[in-house]
């Protein structure tokens, strides 16, 4: 069977002398499945798959990535126009609901996002418990994972009003709390959330204004946040939606999925590439030794990556990145920074992992998180802040990915397989003979 071709109706699985058909499910674009539900029933096997490189998860009417042609759509409509012409409440509305919104749907969802930016004032004091120089992602994991202590009135997940209530809190609040764990590592007052003000510009504010003097958002840089937190906003069975997803199928409430949502994201690997990335561009340093460092990336001995570059899904240029060299560009010049040293080294970077052999042949691209650091940086963000930026964009996709999961009539608890090459049957041996 080919594996991108969409009429194809079953696969045939041999194993010695026995044949199986499986059924092929086409999806709308891109690779269809072979359903391998009944597998184990049928055949007495599992499958094999570490990291789920080829394994399908779930149906998802959210997100498309085609990783080959560089590709990512949110509900059929390119991130590359979202970014372009949208704004990132009307993406929330667009992820939530599957369709973009009229101007009054739009109000009105604009309305209720900004009506729930305040916190529980007792989170305040919660906040206190934490030390001054903690990791904000661990502060957030648990003051996200603390929301459902101070919101039961929208935890009842088969309720899809609460379900809702709930979604358009964790939207809502999630800048607040994010600011909140910047202020406190700083030891800067908290800023209360000011309804006149767009989402990124009153998360800006909420992050760098002080109650002693006015503050004045930049238009520029409140729209590059905006657009950064668009282009974060979902990207599909990823780690840390995938993560979502099982904590969601046991039942567990949505601020506790989230949690686990931050927790998986803050992975080097994963959300905490930014930090990562913007670490490595300032230990490269200048241009002169970036040879040193893409030697070391190919060393097979050598644990060293280009934190960055490379991605699971993309085996092409990041659609995402494009944009945000662009935005990288932009905030840089309304800034007024003309020589920034790191971005320097991470053009010089691309243009030489670009040409190198072993980046091209495999398909090494620069990803979201080789520019995004770089414009943080110079929005004034620390690096700590960085993957906290991510999970505060990213908790829109995680809902709606959960609220699909728990709607889909046929969602299980997830309950993966192993094969298991541990230890057979044997007997128990008291202490005093063991050797
Ligand atoms: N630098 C050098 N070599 C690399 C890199 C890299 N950044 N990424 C992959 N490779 C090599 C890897 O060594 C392997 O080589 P070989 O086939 O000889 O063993 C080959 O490329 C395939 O890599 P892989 O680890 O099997 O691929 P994966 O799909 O499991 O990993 C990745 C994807 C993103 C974890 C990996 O590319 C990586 O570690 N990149 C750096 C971290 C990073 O930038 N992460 C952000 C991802 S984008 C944000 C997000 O969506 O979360």
């Amino acid at each position: 069977m080919d594996a991108k071709n969409q009429t194809a109706k079953s696969a045939k699985l041999a194993v010695e002398n026995e044949q199986w058909e499986l059924a092929v499910r086409p999806g709308t674009i891109g690779p269809s499945v072979i359903d391998i539900s009944r597998l184990y029933g049928d055949t007495g096997m599992f499958t094999y798959d570490p990291g789920f490189t080829s394994t399908a998860s779930c149906e998802s009417k959210i997100t498309y990535i085609d990783g080959d042609e560089g590709i990512l759509l949110y509900r059929g409509y390119p991130i590359e126009q979202l970014a372009e012409h949208g704004d990132f409440l009307e993406t929330c509305y667009l992820l939530l609901y599957g369709e973009l919104p009229t101007a009054a749907q739009k109000a009105d969802f604009d309305h209720r996002v900004t009506r729930h930016t305040m916190v529980h004032e007792q989170m305040l004091r919660f906040f206190q418990g934490f030390r001054r120089d903690a990791h904000p992602m661990a502060v957030l994991v648990g003051c996200v994972g603390a929301l459902s202590a101070f919101y039961h009135d929208s935890i009842d997940i088969s309720d899809p009003h609460q379900r809702l209530v709930a979604s358009i809190r964790m939207i809502a609040k999630m800048p607040t709390l994010a600011a909140m764990a910047y202020k406190y590592s700083i030891g800067q007052p908290f800023i209360y959330p000011k309804n006149e003000l767009d989402y990124a510009a009153n998360f800006l504010r909420m992050c760098f204004a002080v109650p002693t003097e006015e503050y004045k958002v930049n238009p520029v840089v409140a729209r590059a946040m905006d657009r950064i937190f668009i282009l974060h906003a979902d990207h599909e069975q990823n780690a840390s939606t995938s993560t979502v997803r099982l904590a969601g199928s046991s039942g567990a409430n949505p601020f506790a999925c989230i949690a686990a949502g931050i927790a998986c994201l803050w992975g080097p690997a994963h959300g905490g590439a930014n930090e990562a990335a913007l670490k490595m561009l300032s230990e490269i340093g200048t241009p002169d030794r970036i040879p040193e460092f893409v030697k070391r990336a190919k060393d097979k001995n050598d644990p060293f990556r280009l934190m960055g570059f490379g991605h699971r899904v993309y085996k092409n240029y990041d659609p995402r990145a494009k944009i945000m060299q662009k935005t990288c560009h932009e905030v840089l010049s309304e800034l007024g920074i003309k020589d920034d040293p790191l971005l320097d080294v991470a053009m010089e970077l691309e243009r030489v992992a670009l040409q190198d052999d072993y980046f091209v042949e495999k398909k090494l691209y620069p990803n979201i998180d080789f520019y995004s650091g770089i414009t943080l940086k110079a929005m004034g963000f620390p690096t700590s802040m960085f993957t906290v930026l991510f999970a505060l964009a990213r908790t829109v996709g995680w809902i709606a990915q959960w609220k699909e999961m728990i709607e889909d009539p046929h969602q299980k608890i997830g309950r993966p397989r192993q094969l298991y090459t541990g230890a057979t049957r044997r007997d128990y041996v008291a202490i005093s003979r063991r050797k």
